[in-house]
């Protein structure tokens, strides 16, 4: 996630680009940047921070007019990937020579390979980003046919993009071309563009071309041309915005918080993709995580505590049972606030796992810094390059998961599951416990996961009018063993923090030392099944609250049909190993919660009393 805008027509391109920015911003907002064609040649401005930082540089760097102005640009808010937020590693990035602009969204999973070559052949780097591997390799086929040069550098590229990209050399032309990620070209009177979403362009026209994967646009002025990625014109067909502005933000949906629901299958793909060898390599499949600096000497850990709060820490409550039985390492998961008052007992062999989304939070912050001081090695899983966790942990793992703007965590925390599943899973290769072919299995799964979870978002009405019938409920309880009691903790806390529904999780076994009293004819409980070898466990105590009169949905296999006869409602997921059912069987606990909350006429995205980045105590 990030934003791209590109101009090219009769107006000042710079003060449309902003704009344009703005718009775009809840896409990424840790720095921005702009190139612009003008008299002075092929102009970059860039800066760390909000796009007002950038603006103050331009009027700040702009002596004159004529130096920071034309008619064709691109711009880029960034939310950053590879390369901590800073001038430099903002976009555009540029070729070595100076002459070739390039703003990316995605990931370059081959960027270091590619770098290297281009090294190897006296190209010079200047940034972290993927990105300038981009900008270097069009430079490097450049040889006045910039269509031709795109052509040649995007066949090289491994991973997701969209593109935006200006040549000094050409500058009656702007090109786009995308895969994966996605770039719409607007067409105006006079003038295009193109934008990676819908709001930057609907102050200039409704018209719009959606890019398909590996098509170029080449956009002038007065028209625009599109190609095949093997350089074959091509047709498409103009679509008419309905959307207003604001839902256009929301990518049509009426709240980020679906959006980021939706978003999840793409999510998780872009957290797990690059981790993996590719399958078209041969040989058996592995889990790479050299990028992240995970050699063998990581897995010799005595212990592993995982520490975080609320959404974060749910994540570890899962994390600890996937590597105790991946990895059979011991683990210990502590609430952060916890943990930093407490009197816990370190040791230099311990390795910490500290999971947050914002990487920002005061808590679990002090719980690293204690860990360290301890002598503690730490593994940091953030979703925010250049967050203070990020830059004080030893290895940080990111989640792909792009912005999230609402309050309620949703594609952070499935994206943490995925980060902690490809751990445990190398902790257990490195240690010995888990056997090539077992690996196979346990990756072939994991890649199925995002059109698992896409699977269950097409189900959504179901849970849509089971929410309708019970938004009103007094109690709501869920209810899981071993990995489905973890997924009924993130359960709980998602329908509690946006519905203001009374909500509890608890371990079923735990039933009948206490819960059991407060279950009437006004409870909801939702009883998470997908352990197989409980089943029956899970029966008998769908059957005891039943029998106190409470509603009972249960989310389980699709294949399974063990407990039609006893719930009110069943809510399926698609078959995976038991140990990775939480990444799918908490999307239906999203959205029930999500729909709650409209119901109960309440702004999901917005929940009372609750911040998005909890930086104090
Ligand atoms: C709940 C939620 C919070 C956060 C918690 C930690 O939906 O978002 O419980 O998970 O405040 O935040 P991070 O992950 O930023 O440390």
């Amino acid at each position: 996630m990030c934003g791209i805008v590109g101009y090219i027509g009769n107006q000042e391109a710079v003060p449309i680009l902003l704009k344009g920015l703005k718009k775009l911003e809840y896409r990424g907002y840790d720095s921005a940047g702009i190139a612009v064609q003008g008299k002075m040649g092929l102009v970059v401005r860039k800066a760390k921070g909000l796009i007002k930082n950038l603006e103050e540089k331009i009027s700040a760097e702009s002596k004159n007019a004529d130096e920071f102005c034309g008619f064709a640009g691109i711009g880029h808010t960034r939310w950053a990937t590879h390369g901590e937020p800073s001038d430099v590693n903002s976009h555009p990035q540029t070729d070595a020579s100076g002459k070739i602009a390039v703003v990316h969204n995605g990931i370059i999973e081959n960027h270091g390979k590619l770098k290297e070559w281009l090294l190897s052949k006296g190209v010079t780097f200047q940034s972290e980003t993927d990105t300038e591997a981009v900008a270097n390799l069009i430079g490097f086929y450049y040889r006045g046919d910039l269509l031709q040069a795109v052509m040649e550098a995007v066949g090289r590229l491994e991973g997701s993009w969209g593109l935006g990209i200006i040549c000094a050399d050409e500058p009656d032309r702007i090109i786009a071309v995308r895969k994966e990620s996605p770039l719409v070209v607007g067409i105006g009177k006079g003038e295009n563009l193109i934008a990676s979403d819908v709001p930057a362009l609907l102050e200039y026209t409704r018209e719009v071309y959606y890019l398909e994967d590996r098509e170029i646009a080449v956009l002038f002025k007065d028209h625009v041309d599109f190609y095949s990625d093997e350089g074959q014109v091509i047709q498409k067909e103009k679509t008419h915005i309905e959307w207003d502005a604001a839902s256009a933000e929301k990518g049509g949906y009426e709240h980020f918080m679906l959006k980021e629901i939706h978003e999840q299958p793409k999510a998780l793909t872009d957290t797990l993709r690059p981790r993996l060898t590719a399958a078209d390599t041969g040989g058996a499949r592995k889990i790479n995580l050299d990028e992240i600096g995970f050699d063998a000497s990581w897995a010799q850990a005595s212990r592993v505590v995982i520490t975080a709060c609320g959404t974060a820490w749910h994540a570890g409550v899962i994390g600890k049972y996937a590597f105790e039985h991946f990895a059979r390492i011991p683990v210990d998961v502590d609430v952060a606030s916890e943990f930093r008052y407490r009197d816990p007992i370190l040791n230099p062999k311990d390795i910490f796992i500290i999971i947050s989304q914002s990487g920002e939070t005061a808590d679990t912050l002090a719980a690293m810094r204690m860990a360290k001081k301890g002598g503690a090695r730490i593994i940091a899983i953030t979703n925010v390059v250049g967050s203070t966790l990020a830059r004080e942990a030893d290895l940080v793992m990111y989640t792909w998961a792009g912005p999230e703007i609402a309050v309620a965590s949703t594609k952070a925390f499935t994206t943490q599951l995925m980060c902690l599943n490809l751990i445990a899973l190398q902790f257990g290769v490195l240690r010995g416990v888990i056997k090539s072919a077992q690996l196979n299995e346990y990756i072939n799964a994991l890649e199925a996961i995002p059109a698992q979870a896409e699977k269950i978002l097409k189900g959504k009405e179901n849970i849509q009018r089971f929410a309708s019938q019970q938004f009103n409920k007094g109690k709501v309880f869920f209810m899981g063993r071993l990995f489905d009691y973890a997924a009924s903790l993130e359960s709980a806390l998602k329908l509690k923090e946006i519905s203001y529904t009374h909500s509890e999780a608890f371990a079923a076994g735990e039933l009948k030392h206490g819960p059991i009293a407060l279950v009437d004819t006004s409870t909801l409980v939702v009883a998470l099944c997908t352990q197989s070898k409980l089943f029956d466990k899970m029966e008998s105590s769908i059957t005891q609250v039943k029998a106190r009169g409470a509603a009972v949905a249960v989310i389980t296999y699709e294949d399974s049909d063990r407990f039609n006869n006893i719930a009110d409602e069943v809510f399926r997921i698609p078959r995976t190993d038991d140990s990775l059912s939480p990444i799918l069987s908490v999307i239906p606990a999203q959205l029930f919660a999500y729909y709650c909350a409209v119901q109960r006429g309440l702004d999901p995205d917005k929940p009372r009393n609750l911040a998005k980045s909890v930086t104090v105590e």
